[in-house]
């Protein structure tokens, strides 16, 4: 029963998406709300994210992916956005024992957006971890993730939303993800 040998051991044969395992899962499935999952994340949003840490306009990750991104080759960029997005999305979770989550994103109109049939640049929010999407929209409503058209619409509609970012980010991590 011999495993591989040792000297079969080539750290440069190993894809470029192992260095975002420990955070990201290896499958884009994260363990903590941290760390979002990629799994069946969209191509061109995920493209886009990283390219805003390379450059330097997203900054709200304290530090991590900023400096990951820097040690990706320039054709590593396709190879890790093509093995997450390709993954099966995560799992939902429960839903919220009570409706307000859902309500106020249906007042907002977010699904306009952010349903399964959206734009390639909007990414998916269901199956979420909701601690990650609180994180975020916490962020736009503070002006620390600005670097999208996007963050003035978001900033508003947050800050108007109170304390109830919770609960719309665990509704929206209820719904299911289509693949
Ligand atoms: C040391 C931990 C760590 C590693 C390794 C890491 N990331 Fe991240 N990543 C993070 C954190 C933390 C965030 C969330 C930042 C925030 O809260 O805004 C993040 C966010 C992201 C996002 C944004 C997702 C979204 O929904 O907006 C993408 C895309 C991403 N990472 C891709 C990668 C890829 C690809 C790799 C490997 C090349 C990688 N990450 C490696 C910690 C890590
Ligand atoms: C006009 C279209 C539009 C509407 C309406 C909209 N969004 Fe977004 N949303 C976007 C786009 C585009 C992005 C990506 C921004 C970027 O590139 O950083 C985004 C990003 C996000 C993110 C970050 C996701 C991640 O993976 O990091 C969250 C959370 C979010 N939106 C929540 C909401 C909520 C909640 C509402 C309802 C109040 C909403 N959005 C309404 C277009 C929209």
């Amino acid at each position: 029963m011999a495993g591989p040998a040792a000297a079969d051991f080539d750290a440069a044969s190993y894809p470029p998406y192992e260095t975002c395992a420990l955070c990201h899962g290896l499958f884009g499935q994260s363990r903590t709300a941290k760390f979002p999952h990629l799994a069946g994340q969209k191509p061109a949003y995920v493209q886009s994210q990283l390219e805003a840490f390379l450059s330097g306009a997203r900054t709200n990750d304290g530090g991590q992916m900023a400096s990951i991104v820097t040690e990706l080759k320039p054709e590593d960029f396709a190879v890790v956005v093509e093995w997450f997005s390709d993954q099966e999305p995560p799992e939902p979770s429960p839903p919220p024992a009570d409706n307000v989550g859902m309500q106020l994103t249906e007042y907002a109109g977010c699904l306009t957006c952010h349903g399964e049939n959206g734009a390639e640049n909007v990414p998916h929010l269901s199956a979420q971890h909701a601690g990650y999407l609180a994180k975020q929209m916490r962020d736009f409503r503070d002006g620390a993730r600005s670097h999208s058209d996007a963050a003035e619409l978001h900033r508003k509609a947050f800050v108007s939303f109170g304390d109830e970012i919770d609960q719309v980010a665990g509704y929206l991590a209820s719904l299911e993800r289509s693949p």
